[in-house]
């Protein structure tokens, strides 16, 4: 059987990265490149302060203080690592177009046709590719087709096996998903190759817990697996409407359906809407490979649970501005959290985005917060919200970065919790009433904090998907 020895994953991002660090510390006979085009990037992964790493996962700065260096390595030289590779890691970014022929569903593959390029043109004698990165149903053919035109005009022969095995890990718990896989899928037509994907994965995951499937199985696996989650946020989402008008409470309602072990307890968590880089986009792309297909019901079924999202990042931002009697002019808002969720440093499609960008078009100055994510991150996300949105009229410099969390909240008129940060649940309830303005307003959008330690200061508070004050 083929042997592999090298590996090489092209793209050192939040999947590339934690992935690759997992397989080096459980198969330390593999020899691991993991390249990027990304200079900065790759010098932030070879940093000697750990605490540089460009991704934060708990668990990973360990893993790769024991295997950087020895089994791993991270560069720029995409070329030399292809070459000496046996098997090839796809793992780079897979955004939504922005113009042309599906723009705002279809996947931009610009990324990936740039690696197959230069796989084909650089690769020696037989090499597995394998698709991390999410893709639409097909594109293992488009791979196929690229990467065998290289025997057109190459002098050696050269041969090719494309697997696909999407990744499932979820960021903040990355490491533990990827020891503890809930199960790998490995989808394929060459049973060789198959075999040599799975005895990576034999190393640390039980045999019972690789699936192997066909090709468009697999990539569509991965499409569907992220629908189905993200329709469960839009459907509990679209509950905790329901429970504000009617007096019922989310948490409750979530933990009653979620014991019928049918419906299960997880992705009942009702909140400012599903951020992160993934849910959009792979819905989008489900509803795109629907509408090619003709299937326009089916497109219609997948872009609510979008459309629902959107709705309530909007509907978040109305109940603040009604609450605080239809004016923010001049009035300081505390913004608690800007990452997608807690336990990680990614701020990609975070509602937060949204919701400040609509709060500083009232013209409110915000004071923003957050554990993980540093302030040219929140500046960068800001800056292009904001520079799509032509009609409004916002001043981008109304707004500070405060790492203390109490100069944050000071002297402000509310405080808006957007990420569920385990140090939000603990403040010190006193204290922030005694240095705010009055009447002072909590609006908690992850529905994790305490309302009766809040209200016994004199505090008023909202939260989401509780009906309590009607
Ligand atoms: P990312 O943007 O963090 O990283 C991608 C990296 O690829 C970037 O650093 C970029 O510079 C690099 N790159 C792009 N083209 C390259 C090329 N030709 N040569 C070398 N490097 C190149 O993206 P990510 O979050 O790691 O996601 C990667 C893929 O994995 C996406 O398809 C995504 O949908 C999927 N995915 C992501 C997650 C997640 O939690 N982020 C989970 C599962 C699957
Ligand atoms: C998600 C999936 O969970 C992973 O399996 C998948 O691999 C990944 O997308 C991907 O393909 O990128 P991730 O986006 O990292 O992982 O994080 P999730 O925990 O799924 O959370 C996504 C968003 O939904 C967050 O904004 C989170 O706050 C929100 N969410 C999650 C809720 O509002 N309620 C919940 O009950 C769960």
């Amino acid at each position: 059987m083929y042997k592999v020895r090298r590996i090489c994953c092209i793209g050192a991002g939040y999947v590339g990265g934690p992935t690759m660090s997992v397989i080096a510390k459980n198969c330390p006979e593999l020899e691991i490149n993991v390249v990027d085009i990304n200079k900065n990037r790759i010098d932030l992964w070879n940093s000697k302060d750990i605490k540089k790493l460009p991704v934060f996962e708990p668990g990973l700065a360990e893993i790769i203080k024991k295997v950087r260096g020895k089994n791993l390595t991270f560069s720029t030289e995409v070329e030399l690592a292809i070459r000496d590779a046996d098997m090839i890691f796809i793992s780079v970014n897979t955004p939504i177009k922005k113009s042309g022929i599906g723009a705002g569903e279809a996947s931009d593959l610009r990324w990936v046709e740039s690696c197959a390029r230069q796989i084909s043109k650089t690769s020696i004698g037989h090499t597995i590719v394998v698709e991390k990165s999410t893709l639409p149903v097909k594109t293992a053919q488009t791979i196929k087709d690229i990467l065998c035109s290289s025997n057109d005009y190459s002098e050696a022969e050269k041969s090719f096996s494309v697997l696909s095995n999407p990744e499932f890990l979820s960021e903040g718990n990355a490491i533990n998903d990827l020891e503890n896989p809930d199960r790998v899928l490995i989808g394929g037509d060459d049973i060789d190759a198959m075999n040599c994907l799975q005895n990576i994965y034999i190393n640390w995951v039980p045999k019972d817990k690789i699936i192997m499937t066909n090709l468009w199985s697999s990539e569509l696996s991965k499409l569907c697996a992220n629908a189905f989650l993200a329709q469960r946020i839009s459907s509990i989402n679209s509950i905790s409407a329901i429970c504000e008008v009617t007096g019922a409470n989310v948490n409750e309602v979530a933990d009653a359906i979620g014991k019928d072990s049918r419906i299960g307890t997880k992705f009942l968590k009702s909140g400012p809407g599903f951020g992160g880089s993934c849910f959009k986009k792979d819905i989008l792309n489900l509803v795109y490979l629907a509408k090619y297909y003709g299937l326009y019901e089916v497109a219609d079924f997948w872009k609510n649970v979008v459309e629902i999202n959107s709705w309530q990042q909007k509907r978040i931002y109305g109940e603040i501005v009604k609450r605080l009697y239809g004016n923010l002019a001049d009035k300081k808002l505390a913004i608690l959290g800007f990452a997608f969720k807690e336990n990680t440093n990614d701020t990609r499609e975070s509602p937060a985005i949204d919701i400040c960008k609509n709060l500083l078009n009232e013209g409110a100055y915000l004071s923003i917060h957050d554990e993980k994510v540093n302030e040219s991150s929140i500046r960068k996300e800001l800056e292009a919200v904001i520079s799509k949105e032509r009609e409004y009229s916002i001043d981008i410099n109304k707004w500070e970065y405060q790492i203390d969390i109490y100069e944050a909240i000071k002297n402000s008129d509310a405080a808006i919790f957007i990420t569920e940060w385990e140090l939000y649940k603990n403040l010190d309830w006193a204290r922030i009433s005694r240095i705010v303005k009055k009447p002072f307003w909590i609006f908690d959008t992850r529905s994790i904090l305490d309302y009766c330690s809040i209200k016994k200061v004199g505090l008023n508070i909202w939260q989401l998907g509780h009906g309590g004050d009607i």
